[in-house]
């Protein structure tokens, strides 16, 4: 990844973390987001001294609140005038519902809403940067949702963790499917990824999972380096030049949830996000 600048969000712990070492160890520019001075500057402290790689940079925001969205993009523009790898990454489990400054309910926001206003707001330097990918972090969790509710997007009603993380890792395929169509003949590719189950914090704070998803996890889950091997691939490799519009598990690409593909609820998504974000979008439908 020579010559190649890359962003990561939520690059502070865990998957972000994993892919931020990995890309900076193939030679990236690599600049983290995270919402931790303290650990943003840990983490690429221990990124340099492990990579040997110099090009590692942070920004701090809290991406659950638009406004530091928009910061990160304006502050990412004014310091580099290219941008070849955009790994939305950022998310989070919440057993109890909250909102954020917005008004929105903090899973929607924070996993789905941020990935659609960054990468709206990179747009312009991503083609500039043309050959560029984007990599949006999903779950196999999004299968377990049937239909995108468009009438309760922020769970107002009966709120469950699982239920509006699932809706958010929907949300982030037919986001996904949708900004590739409009992607089409510009160089720019975006694809999603599912890292599969990982051991890392998600979930991991009070008023996460529940005991027994922690004792899952212990038990059962890929390490952070293992479950960020996928997102690599994806942003790096030679075989996925080109290639949009997919769902990748385990270095391939495969089918994800017949709900995924309908072309409908993405373009009604992308209205509802546009609005949400106040965005006039620089993308044809
Ligand atoms: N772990 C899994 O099994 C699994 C499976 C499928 C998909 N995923 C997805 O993978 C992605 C990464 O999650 P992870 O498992 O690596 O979790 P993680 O270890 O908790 O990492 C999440 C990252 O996001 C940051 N973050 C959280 N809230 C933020 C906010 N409001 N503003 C800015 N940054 C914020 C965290 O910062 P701090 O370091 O300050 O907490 C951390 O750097 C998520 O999209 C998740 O849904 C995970």
């Amino acid at each position: 990844m020579h010559g190649k600048i890359a962003l990561v969000t939520g690059a502070t712990s865990g998957l972000g973390k994993a892919t931020a070492f990995e890309m900076a160890r193939l030679g990236a520019m690599v600049i983290l987001v995270g919402r931790s001075k303290e650990k943003c500057e840990a983490t690429v402290d221990h990124i340099k001294k492990e990579t040997g790689n110099d090009g590692v940079g942070y920004m701090v925001a809290d991406l659950s609140v638009q406004r530091e969205v928009r910061k990160v993009s304006q502050d990412f523009t004014s310091r580099h005038n290219r941008l070849h790898v955009l790994v939305n990454n950022v998310g989070g489990f919440f057993n109890t519902r909250f909102e954020t400054e917005d008004g929105f309910e903090l899973t929607f926001a924070l996993n789905y809403l941020s990935h659609f206003l960054l990468t709206d707001l990179l747009l312009d330097v991503l083609k500039a940067s043309s050959p560029a990918r984007i990599i949006n972090v999903s779950s196999g969790i999004h299968a377990r949702e049937r239909r995108m509710p468009f009438d309760d997007l922020q769970t107002a009603k009966g709120y469950k963790g699982f239920k509006a993380y699932g809706r958010s890792k929907l949300a982030n395929i037919l986001f996904t499917y949708e900004l590739a169509r409009r992607l089409e003949g510009t160089g720019v590719t975006v694809n999603v990824v599912n890292p599969g189950f990982t051991a890392t914090g998600l979930g991991m704070q009070p008023g996460g999972f529940g005991e027994f998803t922690k004792w899952m996890v212990s038990k059962m889950a890929k390490t952070p380096q293992q479950g960020a091997e996928t997102i690599v691939y994806v942003a790096s490799s030679k075989g996925v030049e080109g290639v949009t519009g997919k769902y990748y598990e385990n270095l391939k690409d495969v089918p994800s949830s017949k709900t995924s593909y309908n072309v409908e609820a993405g373009i009604r998504l992308w209205e509802i996000s546009r609005k949400l974000t106040g965005l006039r979008s620089n993308t044809k439908p």
